[in-house]
């Protein structure tokens, strides 16, 4: 792992947007403050399907999650969570499977403290303060230790999170040290907005988030493009159908599907072989 990797701890700052309460917003949720609404406004003024895109992002969570539920998986680290909101990871995985095991882990003590209060009751859900770039810091967490088995495929998921990773090499880094540290058998899975549908929209946005400072640490002009957004899956095997725009991984009967003009966000998951 870079030396330069520092776990920053973001603080409470509500005069300063962040992108957990922005969403929160997006998502009809009460977890927000002034300067997000500001923040998320101007933002749904450049694109005002960003509310659809983000619970278009959610049933597709709960798409994969069940998905890997089928395959076999009953460990999950949900790497920058997120506020608590509509199938969470331990709402659909336990459901699903019960005793499957959830690691929560977000930098944003306010996310953290929300969803411990949440979830303290719930013997195999843990929630962890951390930054998602310090993959020996998550990984090597006593409370993640103590429960994820190591020798045991888990799912890591990078859900509308690499988006906040602004630097190419070190998003890149960073999937790659998840990869390599779990067991043979586990999934990576990435969703990311991407620029190619609506190129000038997306460079608005991405100056919003630079020039509000929701995005923390080095500047990225434009949000990735969906060939960027597969080179993150290299070293793994993709399953079927691929790395496709959101609505179409695997839908279920009956849903509908918004086109990439409306839902500019592509996902895929990855099993780790080696
Ligand atoms: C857009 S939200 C996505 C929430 C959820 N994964 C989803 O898809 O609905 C991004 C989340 O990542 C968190 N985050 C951003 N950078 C992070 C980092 N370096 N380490 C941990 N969490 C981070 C934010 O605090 C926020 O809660």
């Amino acid at each position: 792992m870079a030396e330069t990797v520092r776990a920053e701890r973001l603080g409470f700052d509500p005069t300063v947007p962040n992108d957990a309460r922005i969403f929160d917003y997006y998502m009809g949720g009460k977890d927000n403050f002034a300067a997000d609404r500001k923040a998320a406004r101007h933002m749904l003024d450049v694109a005002p399907e960003l509310p659809l895109m983000c619970r278009e992002g959610r049933r597709l969570l709960s798409r994969v999650v069940r998905y890997l539920i089928g395959a076999g998986v009953r460990q999950f680290i949900d790497l920058g969570c997120g506020l608590p909101t509509m199938g969470n990871v331990h709402e659909v995985a336990q459901a699903a499977a019960p005793g499957s095991r959830v690691v929560y882990v977000d930098n944003d003590p306010v996310v953290v403290r929300h969803s411990q209060a949440l979830l303290e009751q719930n013997d195999d859900t843990v929630v962890i303060e951390a930054d998602l770039r310090d993959t020996r810091a998550v990984l090597g967490h006593p409370r993640v230790e103590a429960l994820i088995d190591p020798d045991l495929p888990v799912a890591v998921l990078l859900h509308f999170t690499l988006i906040l990773v602004p630097d190419d090499d070190e998003a890149a880094r960073v999937v790659a040290e998840y990869r390599d540290a779990v067991a043979p058998g586990s999934y990576v899975a990435i969703a990311h907005s991407v620029c190619d549908p609506k190129p000038e929209a997306s460079a608005k946005l991405a100056a919003i988030y630079r020039d509000t400072g929701v995005v923390d640490g080095p500047r990225r002009g434009q949000v990735r493009s969906k060939a960027e957004v597969e080179s993150f899956f290299d070293g793994l095997r993709v399953v079927d159908p691929g790395i496709v725009y959101i609505p179409w991984w695997r839908p279920d009967p009956g849903e509908s599907l918004p086109g990439p003009e409306t839902v500019w966000s592509v996902g895929g998951v990855g099993r780790v072989e080696r």
